[in-house]
């Protein structure tokens, strides 16, 4: 049989510097564990643009629907801020998520022991946190028609249009509930019913899909707003959260900082499953490609590594060696491993991208030894 393909798109800004620490842990698992993988790589966002004048070129996508598993690192920047909204970076992204049809975005944040003190929240707000935000990913008020900035009358309006069928909600709900099953058997499902018909239908659907699918998960429904405020008051209270795309994609970077940092927090974006039976599936850390760092060594791999951990559990049935390397990032955080943005002990002084990355390839090897 073939080795697994794997096509990694690193980027721009931070997104070749982590990801190139995922390329020495995918080394390692080819070396130690008997996991080869047929890796290719090309363009993505603004260094796609650059060579190609377009985000992501036709070729690039075709691969991307190709391959077992897409690893992505980071998108953006200052540079194409200026450029027309078709062809900036993060449409290549975009164009990604939409044409692989990958609806349910699986964000978790977890708090690692030894980073309990580094949330701006207490301790023991978040200490032992561990759950899980889905988020819908390709609908909503990123893809609805109408959009656009228009002339009406003397002056320009900007338009986008929330936008979900019932469909949609049901399958990313079954994403919630099946997830919830595997875990605490606790969905938590976040709209603003209250102002938006499609947050009233959000909640309808997914209820719906609640009673007749799942009647032994624990369903509860809470106002988007007011879950960001239970996510900072208690967020422990929570298992699952099913969300739409825009509500999705704030709360997670808010439970990025409950687990100490944003270079904390991996993804991985599912569709449906292939005729291999494998979901659909890209790979890549919640943050940015965070221009005010990028070129100096001292981005935190940690969420590109975590994610590459979900590509072997999701994508790849390896459930016990994404663990294996779960487990590898967090002895490293308990030796007292830190890049720039886990700062603020008392003589712990930083260690670049690369050691990071080489302190976790040891912890992989201590831990077949
Ligand atoms: P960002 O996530 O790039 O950065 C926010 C802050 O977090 C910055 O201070 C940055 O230095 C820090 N940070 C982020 N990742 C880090 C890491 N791994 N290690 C250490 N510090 C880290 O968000 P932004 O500044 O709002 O956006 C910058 C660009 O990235 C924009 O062009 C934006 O559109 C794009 N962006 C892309 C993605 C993606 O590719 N998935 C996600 C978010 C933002
Ligand atoms: C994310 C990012 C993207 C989003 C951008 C870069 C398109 O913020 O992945 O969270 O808004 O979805
Ligand atoms: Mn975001």
């Amino acid at each position: 049989m073939s080795n697994p393909s794997l096509l990694i798109l690193p980027g721009d800004g931070i997104g070749p510097e982590v990801m190139a620490e995922v390329r020495k842990i995918i080394g390692w698992y080819g070396a130690n564990r008997g996991l080869n993988f047929d890796v290719s790589e090309d363009l993505v966002g603004g260094a796609a643009y650059d060579k190609h004048g377009t985000p992501l070129t036709d070729a690039t996508m075709a691969k991307a629907q190709e391959v077992d598993a897409v690893l992505l690192g980071a998108v953006g920047g200052p540079k194409y801020d200026v450029l027309d909204f078709s062809v900036k970076p993060e449409r290549g992204l975009l164009r990604l998520r939409k044409e692989m049809d990958l609806y349910a975005n699986l964000r978790p944040a977890q708090c690692f022991d030894a980073l309990a003190d580094f949330s701006s929240l207490k301790k023991n707000v978040v200490a032992g946190l561990d759950i899980m935000i889905i988020r819908e990913l390709t609908s909503g008020v990123y893809f609805g028609e109408p959009r656009g900035i228009f002339k009406e009358g003397n002056e320009r309006v900007g338009i986008n249009t929330q936008r979900y069928t019932e469909s949609e909600i049901e399958r990313v709900a079954r994403s919630g509930f099946e997830m919830a099953r595997k875990r605490g058997n606790k969905l938590c499902s976040m709209e603003k019913a209250n102002v938006m018909e499609s947050g009233v239908l959000w909640r309808e659907v997914v209820q719906r899909i609640g009673d007749t699918e799942y009647p032994d998960v624990e369903l509860s429904h809470m106002y988007a707003d007011a879950g960001a405020m239970q996510l900072t008051r208690w967020p422990k209270q929570f298992d699952v959260i099913v969300t739409d795309n825009l509500f999705g994609d704030l709360l997670s970077d808010l439970a990025a900082m409950l687990t100490g940092s944003l270079g904390m927090l991996p993804s991985a974006s599912l569709g449906a499953p292939m005729a291999n039976g494998r979901p659909k599936a890209l790979y890549e850390p919640v943050h940015g490609s965070a221009p005010d760092i990028a070129g100096q060594g001292k981005a935190n791999p940690i969420a590109c590594i975590l994610s590459f951990a979900m590509a072997l559990r999701y994508s790849f049935d390896q459930g016990d060696e994404a663990t294996r390397l779960e487990k590898a990032v967090e002895a490293v955080l308990a030796d007292g491993f830190r890049t720039a943005d886990l700062l603020g002990e008392e003589g712990v002084s930083p260690v670049s991208t690369s050691e990071m990355g080489d302190a976790v390839l040891k912890a992989l090897d201590a831990s077949i030894a």
